[in-house]
């Protein structure tokens, strides 16, 4: 759990104790929480899949939620934008109220582009090892091929600026746990290739 951090017990903050705990949430659960972070481009299927893979996990009768990236701007981070400095402050939060989920004894899984490694790294750092990198590996020709909401149109005519892909970098994770190709797999069998990996990794356990 959270040691002290110096620069917070410096404004007379202390960390308090909870004593319903991880632990005993994840007890009362039956698994662990985890942080599922689904990293990839904008219409590389993030959202359908992380959709997908929640209503499998809740039907197996596992404690899931989902935090996505579209949702989440509606509120919580409604005051950022897409420069570089904005992405890394949605992306710090994520983490934060992910670790938060997490802690409560949940599967998290989490949709955001979040297209800078480093920002991806701070989370995993929060997070420990139970931070699961799932990239969504579409290609930048898939997606704008798909172009579902319209915006690589937009952005290719300077309607959108910052756009990831196209006049915003998207670093590919150098070391992620799970890559699906979510160019070329179908629903289902993204679903399975994550299921197969949390399974084999004894993260859960469908049989019991
Ligand atoms: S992140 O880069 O900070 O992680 P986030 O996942 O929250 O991005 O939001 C991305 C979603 O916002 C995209 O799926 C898209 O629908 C929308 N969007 C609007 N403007 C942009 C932009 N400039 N770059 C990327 N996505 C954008």
């Amino acid at each position: 759990m959270k040691q002290s951090d110096p620069q917070i017990s410096d404004k007379n903050i202390k960390w308090h104790h909870l004593t319903v705990d991880r632990e005993k949430l994840e007890n009362m659960r039956g698994h662990k929480g985890m942080v599922l972070w689904f990293t990839g481009l904008s219409g590389s299927g993030k959202s359908t899949l992380a959709n997908a893979l929640n209503d499998y996990l809740h039907k197996q009768g596992l404690s899931t939620f989902i935090l996505d990236g579209d949702n989440i701007r509606h509120g919580l981070c409604k005051d950022l934008g897409f420069s570089d400095k904005d992405r890394e402050e949605n992306i710090r939060r994520i983490g934060e109220v992910a670790n938060l989920f997490m802690n409560a004894g949940i599967i998290t899984i989490t949709a955001f582009v979040s297209p800078f490694q480093t920002d991806r790294d701070k989370v995993r750092k929060i997070i420990g090892n139970d931070f699961i990198e799932v990239f969504c590996a579409a290609n930048l020709e898939v997606c704008e091929q798909r172009d579902t909401k319209g915006l690589y149109k937009k952005a290719r005519l300077g309607e959108i600026n910052d756009f990831t892909g196209i006049s915003s970098p998207y670093e590919i994770p150098s070391n992620p746990e799970i890559t699906v190709n979510t160019g070329t797999l179908n629903l289902s069998e993204s679903v399975e290739k994550i299921v197969n990996f949390l399974t084999e990794k004894d993260r859960i356990n469908l049989s019991s």
